[in-house]
C-alpha cells in the first residue's frame, strides 16, 4: 500500500497527505502508540487507537483496570450495595417480612464476592485488549528520552519500546496528612477500607468529600459507629454539589447516627490499650466560633480512615527526560486536545489533578479524545457537562451548573425543586428522602443545571445529562411523556416547578 502510494504523481500525492492528516488517521498504518497505565483512561486509548489501526502497547505496573476498578469505583460499589441491602433487611418487617433472625454482615462472604466480580471484570479487559491486538506488558514503564519508553516487567529483563505517540494515564492514589502516615492497621487509606478482613467497632473518617461521606454510610451500615471530621463548614464541600443537596445529605448522615464534625481538623493522635485517642483541634478556614467549638476535642476510636484527596502517581516516571510539565501539586498539564508541552506526549485521568475532574468516565473520554488525536484528529475535550455521580446513601448526583455557578455567570436563575416524597414510586420502595432541583435560565427556559439527591439519582442523572448536553428547556423536558409509576417523574416534575408550576405549558 505505501509503495503503491509512493508512486503516486505529486498531486495525486499532496491530496492523499491531506486526506491522511484530516481522517483521524484510519489510512495510517502501523503508527505506534504506547500508553502508560492501563486504567479506564489507558485501556480506552487503547482500544480507540487500535481501532483506528494503531500498533498498541499498553504497560501497567498493577493489576489492568486501575483505581476504578481494583481500588474505587467498582469494589466501593459492591460494598455500597450489601450496605444498602443490609439497611433494607433491617426493614424487613416494614416491608411485610417477618425476618427470622438477624441479618448481619459476614464480611468475608463480601470480600469474596468483590474479589470474584473483581476477577470477572478483568478477565473481560484482558479479551478486549486481545481482540484489537494490543499489546499488553506487566511491568513499570519510564520515559528514557523523546520516543523511547523502558518497560521492565516484574520477572523478566527490562526493554526498549519505541513509541511515534505516547499517553500518559497512569492516575493517583490516596493522599496522606501530616501526623497520620498510613500504616494499614490504624492509620487506614481508602485502598486499605476496600480491603478489611474485620471492622473496627468505631471509625473517624477524615475528610468529608466524597469518598469520606461514601464510606461514612457505607461503615454505618455495617454496624460500626462512624465519626467524620470535615475541615470545611460543610460535607461534600465541592463546587459541583448543590448546598441543599449536601445538607440533605448531612440530615440523613445524623439519621443514620453518624456523628458529623465540621469545621474542624484531626491534629494529632496516640494509642493507649489498643484504643486511638485523636485530637480534633478547629480549622483553619473556620469562622465565627463559639468559645466551646474553640476548644480541642478528644475522641476515642479503634481506627482511623484518612480521605483528604488524591496525589499524582508520576514519581519514577521519566518525566524529566522528557519536557512535560506539571503544576506546583504535580498534577500534569495537558491542553484541551489532552496534549502535554512534551511533543507526542498525552496526558489524561486522574494526573491532570480535580481541576480537570477526577472520574473515571472522564478519564475514558480523554482517553478516546488522546487516541483519535495522536491518531491525527484534532478532538477537543469538553468538561462543561460531566455527570457527577456520588454513591451515599442517599446518593447525590449533579450535572452541569449549581445555582452560584450560573448566577455568577450571569444568568437570571429560575429553579424548580421537587422532594421524592411526592412521587408514589419513593413510598413503593421506601426511599422517600431526598430531593431533585433544575436550575434554567429564566429568559430561555433551557436547562443549565440538576441536581438530585434521592433514591437512584446517580441513574436519573443520565437524562439531565442529555437534556443539557442536547440545549433542552425545562418546557421540552416537562412535555416529554415520562412513565409511572417510576423515579424519573422527578425530573418531569421538577421541570414544571421551575417553569413556574405552569401545567398548561404556556
Ligand atoms: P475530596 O477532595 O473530595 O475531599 C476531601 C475532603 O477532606 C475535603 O472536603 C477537605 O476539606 C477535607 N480535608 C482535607 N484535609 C482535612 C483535615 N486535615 N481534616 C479534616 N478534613 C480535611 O477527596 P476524596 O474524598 O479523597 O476523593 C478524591 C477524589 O476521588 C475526588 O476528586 C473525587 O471526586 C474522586 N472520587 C469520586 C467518586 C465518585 O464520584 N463517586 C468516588 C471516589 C472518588
Amino acid at each position: 500500500m505505501i509503495f503503491r502510494i509512493k508512486r503516486l504523481p505529486g498531486f495525486f500525492w499532496k491530496i492523499l497527505r491531506i486526506i491522511i492528516q484530516t481522517t483521524s488517521g484510519d489510512i495510517l498504518m502501523n503508527k505506534k502508540i504506547v500508553i502508560i497505565g492501563a486504567g479506564p483512561g489507558g485501556y480506552a486509548a487503547a482500544v480507540r487507537a487500535a481501532q483506528s489501526g494503531a500498533e498498541v502497547t499498553i504497560i501497567e505496573n498493577d493489576t489492568i483496570g486501575g483505581t476504578c476498578l481494583n481500588r474505587g469505583c467498582i469494589p466501593s460499589k459492591i460494598m455500597q450495595t450489601t450496605a444498602a441491602l443490609l439497611d433494607k433487611f433491617q426493614r424487613a418487617e416494614e416491608f411485610g417480612i417477618d425476618a427470622d433472625s438477624k441479618a448481619r454482615l459476614n464480611i468475608q462472604r463480601l470480600m469474596e464476592r468483590k474479589s470474584k466480580i473483581i476477577q470477572t471484570q478483568i478477565s473481560g479487559l484482558h479479551s478486549t485488549l486481545q481482540h484489537h491486538n494490543i499489546r499488553y506488558i506487566s511491568g513499570t514503564g519510564c520515559i528514557r528520552h523523546n520516543g523511547v519508553v523502558i518497560a521492565t516487567p516484574q520477572q523478566s529483563e527490562a526493554s526498549e519500546i519505541p513509541y511515534d505517540k505516547l499517553i500518559l494515564a497512569v492516575g493517583s492514589s490516596p493522599s496522606e496528612i501530616p501526623g497520620f502516615p498510613f500504616d494499614g492497621e490504624h492509620i487506614l487509606s481508602s485502598n486499605h477500607a476496600l480491603d478489611l478482613r474485620e471492622l473496627p467497632e468505631s471509625l473517624l473518617i477524615i475528610g468529608g468529600g466524597v469518598i469520606g461521606c461514601e464510606f461514612a454510610f457505607i461503615m454505618s451500615a455495617f454496624g460500626v459507629k462512624v465519626t467524620i471530621v470535615e475541615a470545611l463548614s460543610g460535607i461534600l464541600p465541592l463546587p459541583s454539589v448543590d448546598d441543599d443537596c449536601s445538607k440533605v445529605l448531612l440530615r440523613e448522615m445524623k439519621k443514620s447516627k453518624i456523628n458529623v464534625l465540621v469545621n474542624r481538623s484531626a491534629d494529632s493522635y496516640e494509642t493507649k490499650n489498643g484504643k486511638i485517642h485523636v485530637t480534633l483541634t478547629p480549622s483553619v478556614f473556620a469562622k465565627n466560633l463559639s468559645e466551646r467549638d474553640k476548644k480541642p476535642v478528644i475522641i476515642e476510636v479503634d481506627k482511623i480512615l484518612v480521605c483528604v484527596g488524591r496525589k499524582p502517581d508520576i514519581a519514577g516516571m521519566g518525566l524529566e527526560n522528557i519536557s512535560v510539565k506539571t503544576d506546583e501539586k504535580g498534577w500534569v498539564i495537558a491542553d484541551e486536545n489532552m496534549e502535554t508541552h512534551a511533543e507526542n506526549v498525552y496526558a489524561i485521568g486522574d494526573i491532570l489533578g480535580p481541576a480537570k475532574i477526577m472520574l473515571a468516565h472522564v478519564a475514558s473520554t480523554e482517553g478516546i479524545i488522546s487516541a483519535e488525536n495522536a491518531m491525527g484528529g484534532s478532538r477537543v475535550m469538553n468538561y462543561q457537562v460531566v455527570p457527577n455521580a456520588i454513591f451515599t446513601m442517599p446518593e447525590v448526583a449533579n450535572a452541569g451548573l449549581t445555582e452560584t455557578q450560573a448566577k455568577a455567570q450571569g444568568f437570571d436563575v429560575c429553579s424548580g425543586k421537587v422532594l421524592f416524597r411526592t412521587l408514589g414510586k419513593a413510598h413503593v420502595i421506601g426511599e422517600i428522602a431526598g430531593e431533585a432541583k433544575i436550575v434554567s435560565d429564566a429568559a430561555s427556559g433551557k436547562i443549565l443545571g440538576v441536581h438530585i439527591v434521592g433514591p437512584h439519582a446517580t441513574d436519573l442523572i443520565a437524562e439531565a445529562t442529555l437534556a443539557i448536553q442536547m440545549g433542552c428547556s425545562v418546557k421540552e423536558l416537562a412535555q416529554t411523556i415520562h412513565a409511572h409509576p417510576t423515579l424519573a417523574e422527578i425530573m418531569m416534575e421538577a421541570s414544571f416547578e421551575a417553569m413556574g408550576g405552569a401545567r398548561n405549558l404556556r
